[in-house]
This record gives C-alpha cells, sequence and structure tokens, in this order.
C-alpha cells in the first residue's frame, strides 16, 4: 500500500508519500481499505511538532471512511466488504490501509457518501461532546464560537442555532463572515480587524455571553475569559494558534468563572457511548441539521492541504480521496 509517512516534524513538504507492507490485522482488529481520509487541525499540530508523537516515523491522520477487508480473530459485527468509519483510534489514517482495533469502528448510514462521512465524524464528534456532554449548552443561551468558519466550528455553529442558543461566531478574515452567518451566527466578529471584548460586550448589552468554546488557544483564551458572564463556562478545546501559556487563575476570581480542557478520544472512549454519538451525528446529517461543507483534495496533495488549513485559507472540512 502508499501511506503517509512523517519522519521528522516540520513542514507540510515532510509529508512523504511512500511504499509500506499493508498491514495485517491482529486480534480484535479490522484491516480498512480507505475511500475518504479526514484532515484535521490536529494532523497539523501533530506534524509541526505541537503535540507530542510517541514513536517516530509516524503516519498521521485520525479518522477515516472505507471498506472492511480482512479481519482478524474475535471480529464477529463486522463482514468483508462493509462499509465502516472510525475517528477515535488515535493517528494512522494517512495511508491507504489501516488496521485498527474494532472498538473505534462504527457503521455509517447507506445515504450519506464516504467523503461526507470522512468531513463530518471526527468534528462531528466533537460538536456532539462540546453541546450536548462538556456542559449543559442550553443553559447558555448566548454563546461564543471562535474559529466559526472552521471545521469544527462550522458544525458547531449549525448545531448551537438548531439547539436555539444565540451564536456570537469569530472569524480571522472577511471572506469567512458570510458562511459563519450562513452556519447559523446570529453575529460575527473578525477578531484580527475587531476588539473582540468590546465587540462581545456590544452584543450582549454588556452582560457577556455564558459560555465560550475556544479552540484558538494562545490569541484568544484570556479574551475568552473576560466575555464571559458571572459563573460563566470557558471550554477550551484547542491551541490552533497555539500553546496557551500559563492562566492566571486570579483572572477567574472576580466572576467566579469555570473552565475545562476537554479531548475527543476520553468522552467517546466508552463503546456505547461511541456508536450513539456517531448514530446522532449522521442523523443530524440526514435531517439538515448539519450541513458539512467539505473540500476534497487527492491523497497525494496531502501537503497541500495541510498548507491551506495551516495558512487559515479553508472552510469548513477538508478530505483526502483515495
Ligand atoms: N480537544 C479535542 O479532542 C479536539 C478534537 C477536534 C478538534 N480539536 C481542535 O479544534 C480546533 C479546530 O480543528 P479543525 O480541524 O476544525 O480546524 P479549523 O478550525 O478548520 O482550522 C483552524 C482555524 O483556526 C483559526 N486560527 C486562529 N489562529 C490561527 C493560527 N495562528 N494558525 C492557524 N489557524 C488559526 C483559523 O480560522 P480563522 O482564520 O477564522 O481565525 C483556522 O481556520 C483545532 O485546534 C483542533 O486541534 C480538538
Amino acid at each position: 500500500m502508499q501511506a503517509i509517512v512523517l519522519h521528522k516534524v516540520g513542514d507540510a513538504d515532510n509529508l512523504k508519500i511512500e511504499k509500506d507492507e499493508d498491514p495485517k490485522p491482529k486480534k480484535d482488529e479490522i484491516l480498512i481499505k480507505h475511500t475518504a481520509i479526514g484532515v484535521n487541525f490536529f494532523d497539523v499540530c501533530f506534524r509541526k511538532g505541537q503535540y507530542a508523537i510517541s514513536k517516530m516515523p509516524a503516519i498521521l491522520g485520525m479518522e477515516a471512511c472505507g471498506l472492511v477487508e480482512a479481519v482478524g480473530d474475535g471480529v464477529t459485527n463486522f463482514k468483508i466488504g462493509e462499509r465502516v468509519a472510525y475517528a477515535t483510534g488515535g493517528i494512522g489514517a494517512y495511508a491507504e490501509k489501516r488496521a485498527i482495533n474494532q472498538h473505534h469502528v462504527v457503521i455509517p448510514p447507506k445515504e450519506l457518501t464516504d467523503v461526507q462521512i470522512a468531513g463530518t465524524l471526527f468534528k462531528g464528534l466533537m460538536a456532539h461532546a462540546l453541546l450536548h456532554r462538556v456542559y449543559i449548552s442550553k443553559r447558555a443561551k448566548k454563546i461564543l464560537i471562535h474559529a466559526a468558519a472552521g471545521g469544527v466550528g462550522h458544525l458547531l455553529c449549525q448545531w448551537a442555532k438548531f439547539l436555539g442558543l444565540e451564536v456570537i461566531g469569530t472569524v480571522g478574515s472577511e471572506n469567512k463572515i458570510a458562511f459563519a452567518r450562513e452556519n447559523g451566527c446570529n453575529h460575527v466578529i473578525n477578531y484580527k480587524t475587531q476588539k473582540l471584548v468590546d465587540e462581545v460586550a456590544k452584543i450582549t448589552n454588556y452582560e457577556g455571553v455564558g459560555l465560550v468554546y475556544d479552540s484558538v488557544g494562545k490569541d484568544t483564551l484570556e479574551k475568552s475569559l473576560e466575555c464571559l458572564w458571572p459563573m460563566g463556562m470557558c471550554v477550551s478545546f484547542g491551541e490552533s494558534s497555539g500553546n496557551t501559556e500559563k492562566l492566571d487563575l486570579n483572572q477567574m476570581v472576580a466572576n467566579s468563572l469555570y473552565i475545562t480542557r476537554p479531548t475527543l478520544a476520553l468522552y467517546k472512549a466508552n463503546r456505547i457511548e461511541l456508536t450513539i454519538s456517531a448514530d446522532e451525528v449522521f442523523a443530524a446529517v440526514m435531517q439538515g441539521i448539519l450541513k458539512p461543507k467539505i473540500t476534497t483534495y487527492a491523497f497525494k496533495d496531502v501537503a497541500k492541504a495541510h498548507h491551506d488549513l495551516e495558512s487559515r485559507n479553508t472552510m469548513g472540512s477538508l478530505v483526502l480521496t483515495v
């Protein structure tokens, strides 16, 4: 098979397409021949060395859709030729084939295409965890979502809107504003040209928001806390602008704020929770609650996909077609 291999952390060009042995499924593993592979900012963070990789050379990638090619001992619920997908088994998806433990594998509905599945599962599960598990989002009424035109961001806005929340979204360029509005943002702030805290104060009549979803990290986290009303919740779930430096808890005293740092892998580690959540994400797409915007790249163009994502030139999800 062909695999996209990273020998050294660094630029997108460090991702090299190489020949590799086909993996052999061990006990409880399923060998999947990928048809579509999701590209996530997580992959960029690993590639740059922002998040540590336990073993090099590495094959990055968190999610894919494909067909079962073989199964190891102990696999009885998946059949050869069946279409499956996964998003919670750790890195290893950037290859034509992967053997992965059946614990992480779900069966998507036939109504969705392979590209829709690979463009929605990881990000949709994150949006599901954020809105339905981490905190009772409805309680907040007014919420702030950073990177509202991004992969997770656009699905999060769409679902939050469906839940009846008033959504303030942020974007880093003017050309993303219309898209953020289409995703259900009642208000959009360009945090590169406007003062985030002042704008949120104006929009909320100086009350603030009850909940912030912050995936940007370094550039926004302190300001996010300033946007909250008393006892408000900050959910910090990513660091697209860089790792957040030390947080001064004293900044949270005056308004008695909450902060949490959830990870998808832990929230969806339980098999029943994973399958229920995946079903709810796919159902939300079929019902039109989630309308994933997906840009496809050929497998060989992975470096371009990384470059575009890292340069903040993309909107919605990115998928490699195999
Ligand atoms: N905790 C978890 O388990 C988990 C799971 C999934 C995703 N995540 C995190 O969620 C975030 C979103 O992931 P995604 O795949 O959907 O990516 P994305 O939001 O599509 O892309 C990242 C976005 O971040 C914004 N950004 C702000 N400052 C940036 C900078 N200095 N460099 C690059 N981008 C910057 C850009 O939007 P603007 O140009 O509009 O600012 C960019 O489009 C990532 O941080 C990811 O690691 C975490």
